[in-house]
């Protein structure tokens, strides 16, 4: 690959200070390389934050031929600059490339950019609690026309945007909706690519929640609509008579980063943690008659989010009191402990950048 260039700002912007909203503010900086077919990725450059130019008919405004990704830096207690699993995020990548007909990347040269990219803008990562610098990869056809096949050119690139948390209740219990109606995947479908399309499907009924009191909805397996898939923007697990189950992957569904780290962390810890078929009538049975302990979802942008309150048609189920439960917060402290290089890392996730 070539060596990626540098173009530095001359208009640094005001860096934010207080409370951050979640993935709206930007920092100086962007990474771009682009890709024409037999030419391979090309022109690898950190440059200045700002727009592309778009032909009104490119094709990734008719087609959606776009993927993306989404990791985050933490800023360590003493100040150095970490990632958390990086190269998962971009193996991810590459996958869902091969789903949407998108040319791969190489993982080691994307984690590389990553990092530039985060160290030249390093006193944009907070140091507010709870708050970090989240990294949005994305790459999308540059096509002209309005012919339906996989374009030949590419724009590969990487934002960076403070945050702080994802969903404004915290670490406070979310009231999450099962949704019955709309269904977001199938199998063969694009469900385990991170693709716009899946969560276009998903803006109807997710608006439909919220009018009801929702923060999320948790959808179904698209053709027997009985199976429990994810949330929105999340994994999920429940521990059910003191088993932790969480939906099994199958390609209907997202392999979330944070899912297989929690798995990883709960098995480590002794929990026994199923990974299966689990039907809405199991669930919200146990939801009924006290054996569903706790229920929480994972994800990078909401880390741990423990669900206080499930509802299926006119079934509500209030879950652990709608508090949070003990194995939610064990895993959030072991979680981000490990994120934000605040504790032993036994599994060697935690990425240094840069002091
Ligand atoms: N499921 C969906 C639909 C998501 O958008 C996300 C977020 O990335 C997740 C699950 C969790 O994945 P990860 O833990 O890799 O962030
Ligand atoms: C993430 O957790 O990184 C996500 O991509 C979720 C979301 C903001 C779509």
């Amino acid at each position: 690959m070539e060596k990626i260039t540098v173009e530095l700002t001359k208009n640094p912007k005001q860096k934010p200070v207080g409370d951050l909203p979640f993935g709206k503010i930007f920092t100086d900086h962007m990474f771009v390389m682009e890709y024409e077919a037999g030419k391979g990725w090309f022109n690898p450059r950190i440059v200045p934050y700002g727009p592309f130019s778009m032909d009104p008919a490119g094709v990734v405004l008719h087609y959606g031929q776009e993927i993306f990704e989404g990791l985050k830096a933490y800023r360590s207690p003493n100040g150095e600059i970490r990632l958390f699993r990086p190269e998962q995020n971009y193996m991810r990548m590459n996958k869902s490339c091969e789903r949407l007909s998108i040319p791969l990347l190489d993982v080691d040269f994307c984690v590389e950019a990553t990092k530039q990219l985060v160290e030249l803008d390093k006193d944009w990562v907070p140091s507010t609690p709870d708050s970090s610098l989240y990294i949005r990869p994305f790459i999308f056809a540059n096509d002209v026309g309005l012919g339906v096949h996989a374009a030949k050119n590419y724009i590969f690139c990487i934002i960076l945007a403070p945050s702080g948390p994802y969903y404004p209740e915290g670490l406070d219990p979310v009231k999450i909706m099962i949704e019955d109606e709309d269904v977001r995947a199938v199998r063969g479908g694009m469900g385990y690519a991170k693709t716009g399309g899946n969560y276009a499907a998903s803006l109807r009924a997710g608006e439909r929640a919220l009018e009801k009191g929702y923060s999320q909805v948790l959808w179904l397996d698209g053709v027997e609509r009985k199976y429990i898939e994810e949330v929105g923007a999340m994994n999920v697990f429940f521990k059910i008579n003191g088993v932790i189950v969480t939906p099994v992957l199958q390609g209907s569904i997202l392999d979330g980063i944070t899912r297989k780290s929690c798995i990883q962390l709960l098995r480590h810890w002794g929990y026994t943690v199923e990974e299966r078929l689990l039907s809405v009538d199991e669930l919200m049975g146990a939801a009924a008659d006290g054996t569903l302990e706790e229920a929480f979802g994972s994800g990078t942008a909401a880390v741990i989010s423990p669900i206080g309150v499930l509802a299926y048609g006119d079934q509500v189920c209030q879950i652990n009191n709608g508090d949070i439960g003990e194995v939610s917060q064990k895993l959030y402290d072991g979680l981000t402990a490990i994120q934000w290089g605040k504790a032993e890392d036994p599994f060697g996730w935690s990425v240094k950048v840069c002091d």
